[in-house]
């Protein structure tokens, strides 16, 4: 395992900086000679540099979930602007195999239009083995070097994608368990674990998952609780990163610490299961307010 970045010496990071201004410069004339594109659902920043670092975003989901797909996908491809730095974050939906006819078609388009898909080799199943089945086929979908970070999240949960990279640009890039920690009443408990809103692993972990035994004993079970037991038996996943108050559950009373009112500086809000709990939400980060009036149309 590589030292953490805050054990490296001066000089050393003089010599990154020089390292990294030489690459700044290769890949920017590599820009400059090749036209530069990215499906959709790529969100980057302007690409004159490597970029800081590598997020895929898995958004499990289910074939028929075409409506809540389109929102989420609509969500995200709006925030593509504001990325702070450059971070490159992918968002996929995530399934198991297609099961109706008229998915093969439906579903077809999608990939066609916006290459957001990706299908798993299972059975779609909820805390039966989904995720597990996620991480584990990641190795064999990608390259090691195509992502530092892998996020598992369902689409029920938004993310403010510039808040998010923020808080995960400085972190190690190795033995990272990122999220909201739970239970949040008591955050010492031994058996606690990355909620299922959304949680980030280091790429080092996803492939360790792929490998190891214990992931693969125990595959079904709450999932966000199976994945935090893996790690804490595999002793993997030990520089933990608890955003605390910035990911929450949509507010309904009772307020509790892991829900409560929309703030400032959000990464996450969780349980939108309605339009309406997104559309609030999304009104909230003034996701619309740059909207054009025009004699076409009228919204209130
Ligand atoms: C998919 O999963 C099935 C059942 O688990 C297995 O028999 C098959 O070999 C897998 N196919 C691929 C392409 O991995
Ligand atoms: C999923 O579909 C693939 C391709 O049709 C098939 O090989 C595999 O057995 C299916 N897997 C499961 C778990 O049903
Ligand atoms: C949304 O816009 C209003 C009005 O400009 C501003 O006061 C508020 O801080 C913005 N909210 C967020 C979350 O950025």
């Amino acid at each position: 395992m590589t030292r953490p970045f805050w054990h490296t010496s001066p000089s050393t990071i003089s010599f990154i900086l020089l390292a990294a201004a030489m690459t700044a410069i290769i890949f920017y004339l590599q820009s400059i000679s090749t036209s530069q594109s990215s499906s959709p659902c790529t969100v980057m920043a302007p690409v004159t540099t490597k970029p800081d670092f590598r997020l895929l975003i898995g958004i499990l989901t289910v074939p028929d979930s075409y409506e809540r797909r389109h929102l989420v996908r609509h969500a995200y491809a709006l925030q593509s602007n504001n990325l702070a730095g450059a971070a490159e974050i992918d968002v996929r939906f995530v399934f198991c195999n297609l099961t109706k006819d008229e998915q093969h078609v439906l579903v077809a388009m999608e990939i066609m239009l916006y290459d957001d898909i990706i299908i798993l080799n299972c059975t779609e199943n909820m805390d039966d083995g989904k995720t597990y089945t996620y991480f584990s086929s990641l190795p064999h979908l990608f390259d090691e070097s195509t992502y530092d970070y892998v996020m598992k999240t369902d689409d029920d949960t938004y993310f403010r994608l510039d808040n998010l990279a923020e808080s995960l640009r400085r972190l190690p890039r190795e033995d990272v368990y990122y999220g909201f920690l739970t239970p949040c009443h008591n955050r010492r408990s031994p058996t606690r674990y990355m909620s299922g809103m959304g949680y980030v692993l280091s790429w080092d972990l996803v492939e360790w998952i792929e490998r190891a035994e214990t992931p693969r004993k125990r595959q079904v079970g709450t999932e966000d609780v199976t994945t935090g037991s893996w790690l804490r038996e595999g002793g993997r996943g030990r520089r933990v990163f608890d955003m605390g108050t910035a990911m929450y559950d949509y507010m309904e009373e009772p307020r509790l610490c892991s829900r409560h009112e929309f703030v400032p500086g959000t990464i996450a809000v969780h349980k939108l299961k309605s339009n309406l709990r997104w559309a609030r939400t999304l009104e909230y980060f003034n996701v619309t307010a740059g909207l054009k009036p025009s004699k076409l149309y009228h919204l209130s």
